[in-house]
């Protein structure tokens, strides 16, 4: 089944019949919201949706339910999960409206659970390459052919680095000036634990980031929640298109590498396994 985190109401945009509200319990407390799901047109196929933030967006980036979210999608039976995220440009040339389909990340979060695992289990999972690269080629396929089917007006750009902060503070001019002269491309603040999370549950997980603001290094940017917002909001429609283009295109037997990223990487010393 496909997934979607993102944000909320995106499932109303979409041709879905059968739609139902699912609640699952997790080891790790209550994700954002239920999960909804429902059957995509008439393919017969159903995708799940799980609203980030939740119905009242309540909940600081950091204190998310990430843990909760990507095990309750997995315990729907989610193997591929397209996200959307908002983000800041640290690049001229990614203007607010820029669709970017990152394939990088640089962590900079210090307070968030990070793995499923610890207490005895120990797993060291490659993820030099944070995105599932099929999912990155798809959801950039599908976000060109949505925007030119529709007549959208947004540039769509494969690949770049998101840098995640910690937030909820926005970035100082310090810290955004550091980020663009490492040649970063988009700054935000929820792609990470997700990546991760979706890695150890063998969940192929790429993100459409529609970029909202220049973050603060830019002369006369100061980036405020309204702008975010606004912004955000002008750039539905072109996320909830090429979601709609990314779900309906994407093959029945897709396999990613991200499917089987679990072989190999437990490393527990046997005595920590009770007999
Ligand atoms: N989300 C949207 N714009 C952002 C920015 N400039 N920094 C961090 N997160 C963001």
């Amino acid at each position: 089944m496909i997934g979607f985190i993102g944000g909320s109401g995106i499932y109303e945009a979409l041709p879905l019949g059968n739609v139902r509200k699912k609640e699952y319990a997790t080891p790790y407390g209550e994700p954002s919201a239920p999960v909804t799901i429902g059957e995509f047109g008439d393919t017969g196929r159903e995708v799940a949706f799980l609203p980030r933030h939740g119905p009242n967006h309540g909940k600081s980036p950091s204190d998310l339910p990430y843990r909760a979210n990507m095990y309750a999608l997995k315990l729907a039976g989610v193997t591929h999960v397209f996200a959307s995220n908002a983000v800041g440009s640290l690049k001229e040339e990614l203007p607010p409206g820029t669709l970017v389909i990152p394939d990088n990340i640089y962590d900079r979060t210090k307070h968030r659970e990070l793995s499923f695992y610890g207490d005895g289990i120990v797993v060291h999972q490659p993820f030099a390459e944070p995105y599932s690269p099929e999912l990155v080629d798809h959801l950039t396929e599908s976000a060109r052919e949505a925007v030119s089917d529709r007549g959208i007006d947004a540039d769509v750009v494969k690949g770049g680095t998101y840098v995640c902060i910690e937030g909820p503070q926005f970035s100082t001019k310090a810290e955004s000036e550091f980020y663009r002269s490492q040649g970063w491309d988009l700054v935000g603040m929820t792609t990470i634990p997700e990546a991760k999370l979706a890695r150890e549950a063998e969940i192929a997980y790429a993100t459409i980031c529609g970029v909202t603001d220049y973050d603060v290094w830019k002369e006369d940017s100061q980036v405020t929640l309204e702008e975010v917002l606004e912004n955000a909001e002008r750039n539905q429609r072109a996320i909830e298109a090429t979601v709609e283009e990314a779900v309906r295109t994407l093959p029945e037997d897709h396999t990613c590498e991200a499917h089987s990223a679990l072989e190999g990487t437990v490393n527990t010393p046997t005595e920590a396994i009770p007999e």
